[in-house]
């Protein structure tokens, strides 16, 4: 794993922002894998800001976001299709017919999950696939103890990322308690990973992921065996890692290293 430590949030969401560029302009057909929550939103900001200032372009690309609500259709304001709508999708130049995201309000979810997982496959795989982390180390919603060979499915959402979500929603009992989600094997299938963390309160989550076993009870540890992940961290989601001082020598201010 590469750990890049920034000084600030606004520099990790630039740092991060940096790859996705940089992967469009290297591949204009790149199938980015894309995530939503409060983290993404400033990135997706960036990703606008960059369109419109310098042109960078997505008009090749294909999208596969990571999972969706099951009972909310792709026009209900709390859905992650509408998110991506009103974060990126509307300001940049993309295709819509290219960007996939799971059909939560589908009749049957199972057959869902194999249509969207036979797409993605279909499309040539996901060359870049962007990620949060929750404060209980999930990847996707993939929750903790998700088997580490799962595929996307439907999951039921623990309490406590059920309450994390539930200031979207009018209150916790309309927060919804199922999702269809990229599993972790899906995610690990991936050509690279990049995982974006800010603020303290994804510290504990942060140092499991890098530091800790790799073991259900924390999906996102899963990470650890995949060859290219790239984490970008602010101070305070770093804060909980023990080789703070080794990552920040061998990326001094959140830099590339010409040796690894
Ligand atoms: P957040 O969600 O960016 O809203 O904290 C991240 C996640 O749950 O993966």
């Amino acid at each position: 794993m590469k750990v890049l430590i920034l000084e600030t949030a606004a520099q990790a969401v630039a740092r991060a922002t940096g790859f996705v560029v940089t992967m469009v302009q290297q591949k204009p057909d790149a199938v980015l894998g894309l995530a939503t929550g409060g983290t993404m939103l400033p990135l997706y900001d960036c990703l606008r800001a960059r369109h419109l200032a310098e042109g960078v372009s997505f008009a090749g690309v294909s999208t596969f976001n990571l999972d969706e609500y099951i009972g909310l259709s792709p026009d209900h304001p709390c859905s992650y299709h509408h998110y991506m709508q009103k974060a990126l999708f509307d300001h940049i130049d993309i295709d819509p017919a290219r960007t996939h995201l799971p059909h939560g309000d589908s009749a049957d979810p199972t057959a869902e999950a194999a249509r969207y997982e036979a797409l993605i496959a279909a499309t040539g795989g996901i060359d870049l696939q962007l990620l949060g982390i929750g404060q209980n180390g999930h990847i996707g919603f993939n929750e903790p103890t998700s088997s580490l060979a799962s595929r996307t499915r439907l999951k039921t959402l623990t309490e406590d990322t059920r309450r994390a979500n539930q200031r979207y929603f009018d209150s916790f009992d309309d927060t919804p308690r199922y999702a269809l989600t990229m599993g972790v094997a899906t995610i690990l299938e991936s050509k690279s990973c990049l995982l974006l963390a800010t603020g303290s309160a994804k510290a504990d989550a942060v140092a499991a992921m890098v530091e800790g076993p790799v073991a259900a009870i924390c999906p996102a540890s899963a990470l650890q065996l995949h060859r290219n992940v790239t984490v970008v961290l602010d101070q305070e989601a770093a804060a909980g890692l023990k080789l703070r001082t080794y990552y920040h020598h061998v990326h001094p201010k959140g830099d590339e290293s010409a040796i690894g």
